[in-house]
């Protein structure tokens, strides 16, 4: 290619007009060729810039605040979250900072030797393993084994008006890898076996601990996403194209709750409350916080 233009040169001195024509038409096939390849590369360049990013990380320098666990055993900290209504009807809320760094640390370690293959409720009550419906690992925690358990158990209790904490179940850390979700469905109980354990289960906490992943949000189908009503919303929730499509997703970042009545205002069953747990996907890891409150004390 070089060579072209002192071959052009060398045509239009002798002036032969075939030659000349003939290098003309190669150069314009080779720049042709490279403006061709340079699109592509550029299509290429931009595809990679939109590869999906991790939504969330773990990033404590990101927190404002923290407690140091040892002073726990003297008295709880003072909370730090902040609130946003998100829909009425069922009513959800979401906290941000419902947990702080070291405590979502904490909860994770205590977790980490005790995780199951998780359950479902049969409708007789009974649990059972069900890898159509739910596919995760759940770790129990013990009620008030700890200071700091006891502290985040009576914060999930004050945020509720001060219920008496023994309400809350005992608090499970649930882990979903890559690949595992936890198909729609309802908190509520429609069996005498569960409800006889201290009644309704009439909210729930979902308190991300940690996300590293691209997906893993968590969908309220019956509630679908309105522009108008949740564009302010899209720091913590699902904005996209495609948004108006679903109910609300709620995106998986640590810390942050999403709380909500599974009963409506005469203590019936919500349907509107039906919502799933999506796979985190790629290479993704997510656990969570499961909160269940009763209508009376919980008995196990
Ligand atoms: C946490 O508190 C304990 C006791 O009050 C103290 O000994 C320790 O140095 C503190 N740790 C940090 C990281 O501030
Ligand atoms: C979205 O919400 C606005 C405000 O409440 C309402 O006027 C509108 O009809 C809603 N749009 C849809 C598609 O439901
Ligand atoms: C999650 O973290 C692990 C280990 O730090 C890493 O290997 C993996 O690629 C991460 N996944 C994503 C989706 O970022």
């Amino acid at each position: 290619m070089r060579y072209i233009p002192v071959l052009l040169v060398f045509c239009a001195v002798l002036n032969i007009y075939q030659c000349r024509y003939s290098l003309l038409q190669l150069t314009d096939t080779c720049l042709n060729t490279f403006i061709w390849f340079l699109t592509d590369f550029h299509r290429y360049i931009q595809q990679l810039k939109e590869l999906p990013k991790p939504i969330s990380t773990y990033d404590p320098s990101n927190m404002h605040f923290n407690y140091n666990l040892s002073e726990y055993q003297r008295e709880c900290p003072e909370h730090r979250y902040n609130i946003e209504i998100i829909s009425r009807r069922p009513l959800i809320i979401y906290i941000k900072n419902f947990l702080t760094p070291n405590e979502m640390q904490y909860l994770l370690k205590l977790a980490d030797p005790h995780f199951q293959y998780s359950k479902v409720i049969n409708n007789d009550g009974s649990p059972a393993v069900d890898d159509n419906s739910r596919v995760s690992s759940t770790a129990f925690l013990q009620r008030s084994q700890s200071p700091i358990l006891e502290c985040i158990e009576k914060r999930f209790a004050a945020f509720q008006g001060n219920i008496n904490p023994l309400q809350i179940e005992p608090l499970q850390v649930v882990k979903y890898q890559s690949n595992q979700f936890f198909n729609p469905h309802f908190d509520w109980f429609t069996d005498e076996n569960n409800l006889n354990k201290g009644g309704q289960r009439i909210t729930t906490f979902f308190t991300y601990l940690s996300a590293n992943c691209t997906k893993g949000e968590t969908e309220f189908i019956e509630v679908k996403y309105n522009h108008t009503l949740h564009s302010r919303f899209c720091q913590f929730l699902m904005c996209d194209d495609e948004a108006e499509q679903y109910g609300l997703r709620f995106r998986p970042i640590p810390g942050n709750s999403i709380f909500w009545f599974n009963v409506d205002e005469n203590e019936n069953n919500d349907r509107l409350t039906l919502h799933a747990g999506r796979p985190p996907s790629e290479n993704g890891l997510k656990f969570g916080l499961n909160t269940w409150t009763r209508q009376a004390i919980f008995h196990g």
